[in-house]
């Protein structure tokens, strides 16, 4: 590699980490909950702590260095200082011990009344549902979108129905994994509405890359309406060739793997698509929904998404214009 490559990769690098930092979407130091705001707290204290001690450390190699030679046995001055340092760091990692432990008690600490949601990962996407304790048969579930109320603790089951994932919102909270046949609990009350970026943390497979959660905090009042949408069966087709669109999803093997509540499709095992086009991504994060992404994305997932549990099924091109149509249409 020459020495112009190498700079431009400097240059580019720091690009990067400048954009990085100032992204408000997928940022740990521009928290927009309570929870990472209590971690940002821990991470300022660290950073004031350990900085300069560090930069203590270095003076003092450097004097030790420079002066070079050995410790003198009985050099009354030097014991003093040696006293006072050691006393001095236990005391800062004590503090910063204590610190630690009491904003982890934080974090577990059991809200009252928070929304209940469970997400499932699957290799390589998210599941969401949002129970409601005193309708137990009101279940909104859809993928790859968490829509939270701000100001509201949201207590988060996590499961995994095949490897270890984590889940990572960084404006939100810290990672926390999901294990099969191990439940974790996770709390996260948001409090500044906008959209924003979660992704999986965790190496699982060939499209862990491509394994994202749009995460949108919304005010109490818009919360709810998507809610109460999200809870309403899927939209008749207004058009001919939705009808047959969904008439050609319904017997083909789309309706093995997907559900659209309200008709005869009822798989489970790939995300439910009852309102599918009310979602802003497709695939996880992995493209932009609309008409010709759908309708790209059902001819070959494999191209956009190696490895990823969707087959390439047999239809041609006009029945994947119909069951595109069929899509758009569930809102
Ligand atoms: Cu799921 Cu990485």
């Amino acid at each position: 590699m020459n020495l112009r490559m190498r700079a431009t990769g400097i240059v580019g690098g720091i690009a990067v980490l400048l954009a990085a930092g100032c992204n408000r979407v997928q940022n740990m130091l521009a928290p927009a909950g309570d929870q990472a705001s209590d971690i940002g707290r821990v991470w300022d204290l660290m950073l004031w702590v350990c900085v300069p001690v560090y930069a203590l450390v270095l003076v003092a190699l450097g004097i030790a260095v420079w002066r070079n030679h050995g410790a003198v046995a009985g050099d009354r001055a030097l014991e003093r200082g040696l006293l006072g340092w050691s006393i001095t760091i236990a005391v800062l990692l004590t503090v910063l011990t204590a610190t630690s432990f009491a904003v982890d008690r934080r974090l577990h600490a059991r809200a009252e009344q928070p929304l209940q949601v469970r997400i499932t990962a699957k290799r390589w996407w998210w599941q969401v549902e949002y129970r409601d304790p005193t309708h137990p048969s009101r279940i909104v579930t859809t993928a790859n979108e968490l829509h939270l109320p701000a100001g509201r603790t949201a207590r988060i089951e996590l499961q995994s129905s095949d490897v270890i994932h984590s889940l990572w919102i960084p404006v939100l909270a810290g990672k926390e994994d999901l294990i099969p046949g191990h439940d974790n609990v996770i709390d996260i009350t948001p409090r500044v509405p906008g959209l924003y970026r979660g992704q999986c943390a965790e190496f699982c497979g060939l499209q862990h890359a491509h394994m994202a959660l749009d995460v949108f905090v919304e005010t109490p009042q818009a919360f709810a309406a998507w809610r109460a949408r999200q809870l309403a069966p899927a939209n008749a087709p207004r058009t001919p060739n939705a009808a047959r669109g969904q008439l050609l999803f319904e017997q083909s093997a789309c309706a093995m793997c997907h559900r659209v509540q309200g008709t005869l499709a009822g798989g489970v095992t790939g995300p439910d698509l009852t309102h599918f086009a009310s979602r802003r991504t497709l695939a996880a994060g992995t493209l932009k929904l609309d008409r010709t992404t759908v309708a790209a994305w059902i001819i070959d997932p494999q191209r956009y998404k190696p490895g990823a549990n969707m087959p390439k099924v047999p239809l041609d091109a006009s029945q994947v214009d119909a069951i595109s149509d069929y899509l758009m249409e569930l809102q």
